[in-house]
């Protein structure tokens, strides 16, 4: 078996910090969301790993390079547009070749992992198995219709009036069926090769589609508050430990403090993370908080938030459910004006307290 990951896309709802990151690299946990799948993979015993790559192949290439540090092999397939999930597959055909395979979105980040499923293909051996999860407001997903015995009856994607309330997973395993169901189906109204469509079209074949539902944590990481939910979940399973140096603070619950960070007249609390290099100057840390790598917080309150790498935050007090790209620096306005000063790229969001 083998693995293909989607990485491709634009991350549109998560501008403007998808102007210059890939979606699938922001950081939960100070790790980025496409290295849970890939962990995922690994860990369900599958090696030779394909990742879908779009314009932002560059980055997603240099974070995972050859995927060894995961256990995988992995190989590059270059989407030119993103023209579909079911486009993607068909892109990837000469890599696939007529392998069984787990597809995985790039964005989706499963907590348990993906081994049961996985196993419970190798054993059943259908065309298609899919992955299904309640969800309050099945509008925004794939939505499917199941029989008793498990079979797959119906798909629709994000219909104005679902007939379940079944969200489709981006988790999918396919055998080498897929690929004509794939060159058989029309793009969408949306003008995409939907993997949706390739599915129904298998079903309507009487090529057996089965489905599990998953009762554990799952989240297509789409925009920011799903960024900070998964956030919050993740570093709930982090091992404290203290690897860069501690002075005059105090430290409570889960809290990791990588090597070559600095805490000095702070309060840190848990679950948070600070990555390797950060200083962290008379503030307030925590919880639900992951400070990246290289960033410079002083006189600072942060809780509930995603701080990416090398940012500077002095003198805000407090911020929280925030998401702080690569870079960026927050300081007081200087002199007694007490006026914002923005500089703000496109598609910027800012909320002030006054
Ligand atoms: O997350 C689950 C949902 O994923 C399913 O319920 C839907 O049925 C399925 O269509 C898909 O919907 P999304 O609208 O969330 O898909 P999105 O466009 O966000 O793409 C998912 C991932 O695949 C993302 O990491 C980007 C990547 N991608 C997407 C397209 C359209 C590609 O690599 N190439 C593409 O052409």
């Amino acid at each position: 078996m083998k693995a293909l990951v989607l990485s491709g896309g634009s991350g549109t709802r998560l501008r403007p910090i998808t102007h210059t990151l890939a979606k699938q690299l922001v950081p939960v946990g100070n790790k980025p969301v496409l290295f849970y799948g890939l962990e995922a993979i690994a860990a369900a015993g599958v090696t030779e790993t394909g990742i879908v790559v779009g314009d932002t192949r560059a980055q997603i290439e240099a974070a995972v390079g050859d995927g060894s540090r995961f256990g995988l092999d992995v190989t590059y397939v270059w989407q030119r547009e993103p023209l579909g999930l079911a486009h993607a597959v068909k892109t990837a055909r000469d890599f696939l070749g007529d392998d069984d395979f787990v597809l995985y979105l790039g964005d989706n980040v499963v907590l348990d992992g993906i081994t049961d499923f996985v196993e419970r293909f190798r054993e059943c051996r259908p065309a298609a198995q899919i992955l299904l999860a309640r969800v309050d407001d099945p509008r925004q997903f794939g939505v499917a219709q199941v029989a008793a015995d498990g079979r797959v009856t119906g798909l629709q994607e994000k219909p104005r009036h679902p007939r379940s309330d079944l969200a489709v997973v981006g988790v999918y395993l396919f055998s080498a069926a897929v690929h004509k169901a794939v060159a058989e189906i029309e793009p969408s109204a949306r003008g995409e090769l939907e993997i949706t469509d390739a599915i129904q079209w298998l079903i309507d074949h009487d090529l057996r589609t089965d489905a599990g539902v998953m009762t554990g944590y799952w989240k297509d990481t789409g925009n920011v508050p799903d960024m900070l939910e998964v956030n919050r979940l993740v570093l709930r399973s982090l091992e404290p430990s203290t690897a860069g140096l501690v002075l005059d603070s105090e430290i409570s619950g889960q809290v990791v403090v990588g090597p070559g960070a600095r805490v000095t007249g702070s309060s840190i609390v848990g679950p948070a993370v600070i990555g390797a290099g950060t200083t962290v100057t008379n503030s307030r840390i925590g919880p639900s908080t992951s400070i990246a790598e290289d960033c410079r917080i002083a006189d600072s309150w942060i809780r509930d938030s995603i701080v990416m790498p090398r940012a500077s935050i002095t003198g805000v007090r407090p911020l929280e459910s925030s998401l702080i790209g690569q870079d960026v620096e927050i300081a007081r306005t200087p002199g007694p004006s007490g006026a914002h000063r923005l500089v703000l790229g496109d598609r910027s969001q800012v909320r002030v307290a006054s």
